[in-house]
């Protein structure tokens, strides 16, 4: 242990740094350890990793000093901002600044940021196709993200921008699963015309992540895109009807009626699918699934995270 080189995973307790934390702990060859990096140590998340064998330390993405002793000794970082915690596009971009500064004066040598694209590139603010959002965002969980990338060129630092793609497991936690419509048929609904959603099981974005790191420099530098698949809604509808047994369709909704659904972050949601949708060829080229299955070669399909999930999708 005393010789492998620490990793740093912010958001190991979560969904994208507890996969990245899994990865290296389930390797007994790795040449990395892992150092979790939480708010709350006593948490079970953070317990069940110490016991895996992490390292857990504390610190606070509103704390820089915190991140930086986080980070000190450490030769990779793992880093990433929860927008759904707060629902802010500005905190999440002053996190992103702590996090790139924490890890400057902690000399890390390999940062990987989990980012997005900045959809204001390609919808200006001025656009009324879609709503502007926080003042200065369209897309916030992407937008700040994307700003956020900035502070880490202007450290210096070498970092790889992960993109990442929308979790699977959202079916389960985040609503966008099935539910029964009013003639009693199952439906997915989003607003995604007929086209692609680059999409995959969360565990994989840390498989693929952990490949990056084994990668050395190769990716230092470099913006790269992972998805475990691009189902259209029809393909996403067709794989739960195979996995349930029963017929689920996909209801294609107006992005305008999908910001009306009420639930918190319905307009960021809306805004994403739509930007998704209109700039689908873009989106889904930047998500190479060969490139993913070569970072990560157990990378799950929407049929294989089915059938081993399909009981924990509430049908709603
Ligand atoms: N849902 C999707 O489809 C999707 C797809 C791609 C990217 N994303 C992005 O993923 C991000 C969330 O990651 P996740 O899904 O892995 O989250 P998660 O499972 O909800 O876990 C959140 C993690 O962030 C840590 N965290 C949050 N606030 C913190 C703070 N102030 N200081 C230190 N640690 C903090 C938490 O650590 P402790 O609580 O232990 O401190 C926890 O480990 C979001 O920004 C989202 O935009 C989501």
């Amino acid at each position: 242990m005393a010789d492998k080189k620490r990793i740093a995973v912010v958001g190991a307790t979560g969904a994208q740094g507890g996969g990245l934390a899994r990865a290296i702990l389930a390797d007994p060859h790795s040449e990395f350890a892992v150092r979790g990096v939480t708010r709350d140590p006593e948490s079970d998340n953070a317990k069940k990793l110490a016991a895996q064998g992490a390292e857990i330390v504390t610190a606070d993405l509103d704390d820089e000093a915190s991140l930086a002793a986080a980070f000190d000794g450490a030769y990779g970082a793992y880093c990433l901002t929860n927008f759904w915690e707060h629902f802010s596009g500005d905190k999440e971009l002053e996190q992103a600044g702590n996090l790139a500064r924490a890890a400057k004066k902690a000399g890390v040598e390999h940062v990987i940021w989990s980012t997005f694209e900045d959809t204001r590139d390609s919808v200006p603010l001025d656009d009324d196709r879609m709503p502007t959002l926080q003042g200065k965002y369209k897309v916030a969980h992407f937008d700040a993200k994307a700003e956020g990338n900035q502070g880490f060129i202007d450290a210096g630092l070498a970092t790889t921008f992960l993109l990442t793609s929308f979790y699977w497991e959202n079916f389960i936690y985040f609503g966008n699963g099935p539910a029964r419509g009013e003639d009693g048929v199952l439906a997915v609904t989003y607003p995604l015309g007929d086209k692609k959603l680059p999409s995959m099981a969360v565990e994989d974005i840390g498989k693929c992540a952990y490949g990056l790191f084994k990668a050395g420099d190769t990716y230092i530098g470099k913006t790269v895109g992972i998805a475990g698949e691009h189902p259209t809604g029809n393909e996403i509808a067709a794989a739960f009807t195979k996995a349930l047994g029963e017929e689920v369709r996909y209801n294609d909704v107006p992005a305008d009626v999908f910001r009306s659904f009420g639930f918190p972050g319905a307009d960021d949601v809306g805004n994403m699918f739509q930007f998704k949708r209109d700039f689908n060829e873009a989106y889904c080229a930047a998500r190479s699934l060969e490139f993913s299955r070569s970072l990560n070669p157990e990378l799950q399909t929407l049929d294989q995270w089915l059938a081993a999930n399909k009981d924990r999708v509430p049908i709603g």
